[in-house]
């Protein structure tokens, strides 16, 4: 088949889609974030880009904190819902019931099977975006989406995002093992050797 050029709006498939908690001026705001990324191992850090028009980017200068929501599909309406207004102008802050962990300006959903609380270390100002890193200092977790005291993917069922076409995903089927599935092709190689 032959390969097309297919220009340049093009986007890592698929994006988890999340929500990002934060505080603005006192009241309580989420936005669905699917541009996000674990940026380093330790500390555990985390980078999510965020337009910098958005009211959560306001939220985040003013506090230096913010929490990602891991939303289950059947969230979908509320998620989707945060993203069509903003809190510039529509009050979200009741659209989730909410709780604190450590950081008291970054709220977390009670109905998200998995919740990161962020501190902000680094602000990288891109042409459009800000991307804000933020160390992971805690993590919540729904003891029903958990296997062996980590999150269970299959458990949690969450939302993925594919752009430009913008659609929401489920999770299929297990492809393999990570560092394992590649073993046997190490085994044989070093045995040739
Ligand atoms: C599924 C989905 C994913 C999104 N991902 C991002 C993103 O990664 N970065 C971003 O800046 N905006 C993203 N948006 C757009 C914002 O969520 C949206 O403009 C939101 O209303 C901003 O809210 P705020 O002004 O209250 O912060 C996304 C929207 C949707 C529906």
């Amino acid at each position: 088949m032959e390969r097309l050029s297919i220009g340049t709006n093009v986007f890592v498939y698929p994006n988890p889609v999340t929500l990002l908690g934060t505080m603005v001026e006192g009241r309580v705001n989420f936005m669905p974030l699917g541009w996000l990324s674990r940026v380093n191992a330790d500390p555990p850090w985390i980078g999510v880009g965020v337009y910098r028009g958005h009211h959560t980017a306001r939220g985040i200068r003013e506090n230096g904190t913010f929490s990602v929501n891991f939303p289950s599909a059947d969230l979908v309406e509320a998620v989707d819902y945060c993203g069509l207004v903003s809190g510039s102008g529509t009050d979200k802050s009741g659209v989730f019931e909410c709780f604190f962990g450590e950081l008291k300006t970054a709220p977390l959903i009670s109905a998200c099977p998995l919740c990161l609380e962020c501190r902000l270390v680094r602000t990288e100002e891109l042409p459009t975006n800000d991307w804000f890193v933020g160390e992971i200092v805690a993590s919540w977790a729904d003891e029903a989406c958990l296997t062996e005291g980590r999150p269970d993917v299959r458990k949690m069922n969450p939302l993925l995002l594919t752009m430009p076409d913008n659609r929401y995903w489920t999770v299929g089927a297990e492809a393999g093992k990570a560092w394992g599935a590649g073993a046997g092709r190490v085994k044989s190689e070093k045995d040739r050797a």
